[in-house]
């Protein structure tokens, strides 16, 4: 699938970010010496979609609010968080139902320019507004809000409740830390234990009771061009990093992760909890001794040193393939590796 706007995805990291990713570079066969600093904007403003963008009104004008009168037709779509798996997702949808409008809200106006010329109709109240959208999914993560469970809300009611309402969570909250297995319907750590794994099980619950249905992903990874991002990157960049080599952990590509969200709001299920991983759990040592053996990166990452920290668990989502139709365009980081 082509990452059709992508490059313009590497604004969400901020200056920090990207003087840490700045000095990996990828060796690569057909691209000079890719750097992980963000390439420029290489944004398709031709599809049919963006012409229309521009019919409507976009975001902040007071007025949205006093006239719901955009026409919203049966297969268009909110996505409150367009980040990187949003945008692959609308991609998606858009290949899946071409003519849909597609609309975003998002935490600040940094991305509105970039979001409209791939006709992605950003605002940052469309969940404010009087407007009922027939398919919501929210994949903003809990970091840039103060009050994630507040927008959670307003996006689950602005949902018509005819097509489908998907939260996209994090694994996270299973409570397993000695590496063992996990699946969908494994116990969850109890509210109270930690803040970062409450608000996402508070999250879910709005979300499920509103007859919504919740997506928990294990870690995205991607790459594109000069863009970059997942834990590998990040490890690769400090060198040495002060965790347990042994403990396990899971990844989906965000590719993947984009057609599971899809599949399963085609689907519309009601209230159901589903699981993205690619079924090939790796420890971190793992991960990089195949960033390292892969020879596609300038970096060489040297080790673990932690001793004492949790471990992880080995995620199984076959019973998610099972009921959604779905299966991973890579199967293990070991695949994707292949591919750059
Ligand atoms: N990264 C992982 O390994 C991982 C693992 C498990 C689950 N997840 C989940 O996967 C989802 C997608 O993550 P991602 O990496 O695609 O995110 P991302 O690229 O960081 O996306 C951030 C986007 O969300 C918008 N946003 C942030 N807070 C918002 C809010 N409260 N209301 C509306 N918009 C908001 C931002 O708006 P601006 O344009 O204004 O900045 C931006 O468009 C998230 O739900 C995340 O929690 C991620």
């Amino acid at each position: 699938m082509p990452l059709m706007g992508l490059g313009s995805l590497a604004v969400h990291f901020n200056s920090t970010q990207l003087l840490h990713t700045r000095t990996v570079t990828l060796h690569h066969h057909h691209h000079h010496s890719l750097s992980l600093f963000p390439p420029p904007l290489t944004l398709n403003t031709t599809t049919p979609s963006s012409s229309m963008a521009t019919h409507f009104q976009l975001s902040e004008t007071p007025q949205l609010q006093s006239s719901p009168s955009i026409p919203i037709s049966p297969h268009d779509l909110l996505i409150v968080g367009p980040g990187i798996l949003g945008r692959l997702v609308a991609q998606i949808w858009r290949q899946e139902y071409p003519g849909c409008q597609v609309y975003s809200q998002t935490a600040t106006t940094n991305h509105h320019e970039e979001l409209s010329k791939i006709g992605i109709n950003p605002s940052l109240k469309w969940t404010k507004a009087s407007l009922k959208f027939p398919y919501v999914i929210f994949c903003a993560p809990p970091y840039q809000s103060s009050d994630y469970l507040g927008d959670l809300r307003l996006a689950a009611s602005c949902w018509n409740c005819e097509g489908s309402l998907l939260f996209t969570s994090s694994s996270a909250p299973y409570d397993c830390n000695d590496n063992g297995l996990c699946d969908e319907d494994s116990p969850v750590v109890p509210i109270g234990r930690s803040p970062r794994t409450d608000v996402l099980l508070k999250a879910e619950k709005i979300v499920l009771e509103f007859g919504g249905s919740v997506l928990r992903l294990s870690g995205l990874y991607i790459s594109f061009l000069e863009f970059y991002k997942g834990a590998h990157v990040y490890w690769l960049e400090k060198g040495i990093v002060e965790s347990r080599p042994d403990h396990i952990l899971n990844l989906i590509h965000y590719e993947d992760a984009a057609s599971l969200a899809v599949a399963i709001l085609k689907k519309q299920f009601r209230g159901r909890i589903f699981l993205g991983c690619d079924n090939h759990p790796l420890s971190r040592q793992e991960v990089m001794d195949l960033v390292n053996k892969s020879g596609k990166f300038s970096k060489k990452f040297e080790n673990f040193t932690g001793t004492d920290d949790p471990l992880g668990k080995r995620l199984n989502n076959s019973r998610t393939r099972q009921e959604v139709g779905w299966e991973p365009k890579y199967p293990s980081f070991a695949h994707f590796l292949e591919t750059i």
